[in-house]
């Protein structure tokens, strides 16, 4: 039978009762299954360009001097005149490769697809508790990544003050190229982000308190549902701390406030601002930014959980570990941003405090490691390509994480901040990682999805290229600086 006929089938099922057209049925859904494509298509081609990007900015790198011709023919003369790459369009492709992946890949392709998918699947439910904001969130969504991406195409360029998007480079528009028309583009997709992230998380959190099939009770939800739910609990609490600074920003860009600026010259010439400090947005950037790290690697462990179980022919190990785990590790995430800041001039007492909070973390994540690897012991195991992806998970998520302990200690940290080291740790032990969850997920969930299987040799195939490159890449990265 062909995919598309498994499709009517499953969603005659939900909606026999409404006659769908074809826009009701693919473009403006309320059918959660649909949703998730719609997500992880989304998800997908987001992270191809993303992908790309970072591809382009490491030949510039690797051979600044030397002129490439797929330069001059992907940006254009005036951003890569004669094939060499400008100094601007460099930083904005960091910029905006670390944007995309960070939110448009792997928060909303990864937790988008998977949460819609199997929370109304794996809790009994017929669909979210609302349908209707499932679909607002999500064309919010794409919303988001259109501007995001259209911002490439504007004449000063798009935003290059990295990802966190400091002040003063974001807050003034005269700074440099990007701060101009690409930053104010850059918010404003990140402020529909966050509003369709908000809406997609609430609907999550209604689900899986109200609409829960009769027995199951939290203590019996599946893993992958737990870490769903909090996932969504942990966004609720942080996203809406970065939205604030985006509105800051935004006043202080166009309305003449100074939140972020203080005593500011440019060329010369002494600006109106006082009062306000770069370090403020700081606290505020990173209050979201670190939870939005196990924003990331949540729904991943989540999803390894059930592929771990399920191709050892085992449950879980520790289930009720695994669950105390998870809301300690959403607990502890909220009150360590500030390790992200130990060169700001924080004060060392401080400092310490954030190293103690953030060391803590290991705990949590040590008994998830263990309980991944106690599940594997004596299992019987099917070394499928979903398999694969959820071990390597696991290989990368202790890899990366031991270098945590290193960063998360402030008196080490000083000495290795901004260099490579950190950028491979956290490539490593979050985005890697979350990539195989999500790789695992696809592999695992596509006959659900899309009614027929994916070859199993081109699976291998990809597990083997992807772990061999992903640990070529980034574990000689940790020895640069
Ligand atoms: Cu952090």
């Amino acid at each position: 039978m062909s995919a598309e006929g498994h499709d009517h089938e499953h969603s005659h099922e939900h909606e026999h009762h409404h006659k769908d057209t074809f826009i009701t049925k693919y473009i403006f859904s309320i059918d959660h299954k649909m949703i998730a494509k719609q997500y992880l298509i989304t998800g997908i081609i987001m992270g191809v360009i993303g992908v790309v990007m970072s591809m382009l900015f490491r030949m510039q790198l690797a051979w600044p001097e030397e002129s490439f011709k797929i330069f001059n023919v992907l940006l254009g003369d005036k951003w890569a005149p004669n094939g060499v790459m400008a100094n601007d369009i460099y930083l904005a492709l960091v910029t905006i490769h670390g944007t995309i992946m960070v939110f448009f890949v792997l928060t909303a392709g990864l937790s988008g697809t998977f949460s819609n998918l199997l929370i109304p699947l794996q809790i009994g439910a017929r669909d979210m508790a609302s349908g209707f904001l499932n679909m607002i969130s999500y064309w919010l969504f794409f919303l988001s990544s259109v501007i995001m991406v259209s911002s490439l195409f504007v004449e000063s360029g798009p935003a290059n003050a990295g990802w966190t998007i400091y002040p003063p480079l974001s807050a003034l528009p005269q700074a440099i190229s990007g701060s101009g028309a690409g930053m104010t583009l850059w918010l404003v997709s990140m402020a529909l982000f966050i509003a369709a992230s908000l809406m997609g998380s609430l609907n999550y959190i209604v689900t899986v308190i109200n609409l829960r099939t009769k027995g199951m009770s939290m203590t019996r939800l599946p893993l992958t549902i737990w870490a769903f739910f909090v996932t969504a609990i942990i966004g609720v609490i942080s996203f809406p701390v970065l939205l604030s600074a985006a509105l800051l920003l935004i006043f202080d860009r166009s309305f003449g406030t100074s939140f972020f600026l203080s005593d500011i010259y440019i060329a010369g010439e002494v600006l109106h601002y006082q009062g306000g400090s770069p370090v403020l947005f700081e606290h505020l950037f990173w209050f979201l930014g670190h939870p939005e790290v196990y924003i990331i690697i949540l729904p991943a462990l989540g999803i390894t959980s059930e592929i771990i179980a399920t191709n050892s022919r085992k449950p879980i190990f520790g289930y009720r570990a695994m669950i105390m785990s998870i809301l300690a590790i959403a607990f502890l995430s909220t009150i360590v941003w500030g390790h992200h800041m130990f060169v700001s001039g924080m004060n060392p007492f401080l400092g310490s405090v954030f190293t103690f909070t953030t060391l803590l973390i290991a705990i949590p994540s040590a008994v998830k490691a263990f309980n991944y690897i106690t599940t594997l012991w004596k299992g019987n195991l099917q070394l499928n390509p979903a398999m694969l992806f959820s071990i390597g998970l696991v290989s990368t998520f202790i890899t990366g994480g031991l270098t945590g302990i290193i960063l998360g200690d402030s008196t080490l940290d000083i000495n290795v901040h901004d260099t490579y080291f950190v950028v491979a740790h956290f490539h490593l032990v979050m985005g890697i990682s979350a990539l195989y969850g999500m790789f695992a997920g696809i592999y695992h969930w596509f006959p659900k999805m899309f009614g027929r299987m994916l070859n199993k040799n081109l699976g291998y195939v990809h597990f083997w290229v992807t772990a061999v490159c992903a640990y070529g890449v980034f574990f000689p990265m940790h020895f640069i600086d």
